[in-house]
């Protein structure tokens, strides 16, 4: 199995803005490990990001500002190793693009170090610079508006955005400005329904939404949600697809269960 890095991964940028002209919806997931991200690779999904949500999922951290660019590129590496077909995208974290030279140094990083074959970002017209600049280097870029976790203190919790008639100006402006400054996807997170339908309708670009709706040209969720790792986290905007957290669970301890009674390891198991 060849690596994502650019030419290696079958579902290209073009392909992409391809399905939004095409009316095709984009399914897109995380992934933060070889292990998985070999059997994300044997499903129909078109783009694989590692997100920095990897901060909560993987690293045990409360949110995802404590992540920094090596964690990024480690976990960025483990999937880019192995997966072949989706498009690989990878998280730039909190402070990574804080100006121009660092955003286009550290979105370096990522292609050559992390196997991605593009980067995304958090924010709107305020980081619209440094979107330009890394476009400018060849680097592809995704847009990341609404619930914006690395800005989790200014917002002050996870909660749905623009519910104000001015936020839901500004997200609109903020949307049509990353375009234009080269961005080729947007996430949408956590807003009403009817706006993440307006900007659908507005950008050339394929939005794709994680509690935006179902207007969005494309989905992403979360892969430990949708595999069901935390059964006491229920979002509204999450459908579980699996209940990992009792299969484990259960797996492990009848492990111990066999382990504990003699069972494991039979003779089967076992070298004569
Ligand atoms: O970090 C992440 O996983 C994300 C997705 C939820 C879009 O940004």
């Amino acid at each position: 199995m060849s690596h994502a890095a650019g030419p290696d991964s079958s579902i290209t940028i073009p392909a992409i803005l391809k399905m939004k002209r095409d009316q095709q919806k984009i399914a897109m997931v995380t992934c933060y490990d070889s292990a998985f991200a070999k059997l994300v690779n044997r499903s129909p999904i078109d783009i694989v990001l590692v997100g920095d949500s990897l901060g909560n999922v993987v690293m045990g951290y409360q949110n995802t500002i404590p992540v920094t660019i090596e964690d990024m590129i480690h976990y960025s590496k483990c999937v880019g190793r192995v997966i072949g077909r989706p498009l690989l995208v990878t998280d730039m974290p909190f402070m990574s693009y804080s100006d121009k030279n660092k955003a286009v140094h550290n979105a370096g990083r990522l292609i050559q170090e992390g196997l991605a074959c593009a980067v995304k970002v958090e924010g709107g017209s305020e980081i619209c610079d440094r979107v330009e600049a890394i476009v400018q280097n060849g680097i592809p870029v995704m847009g990341h508006l609404g619930l914006t976790p690395q800005s989790i203190h200014m917002l002050g919790g996870f909660k749905v955005q623009a519910k104000t008639e001015d936020a839901r100006l500004k997200l609109l402006e903020d949307a049509k400005a990353l375009e234009r400054a080269g961005a080729f996807a947007l996430v949408l997170e956590m807003i009403p329904t009817d706006l993440a339908l307006e900007i659908s309708k507005e950008l050339k670009i394929p939005t794709i939404g994680i509690g935006a709706g179902a207007g969005c040209d494309g989905q992403v969720l979360v892969l430990h949600d949708l595999l069901g790792f935390d059964l006491s986290f229920n979002p509204k905007f999450l459908k579980r697809y699996a209940n990992f957290e009792t299969t484990v669970i259960e797996a492990i301890s009848s492990y111990c269960v066999d382990v504990k009674s003699g069972q494991f390891p039979s003779d089967s198991q076992s070298f004569h």
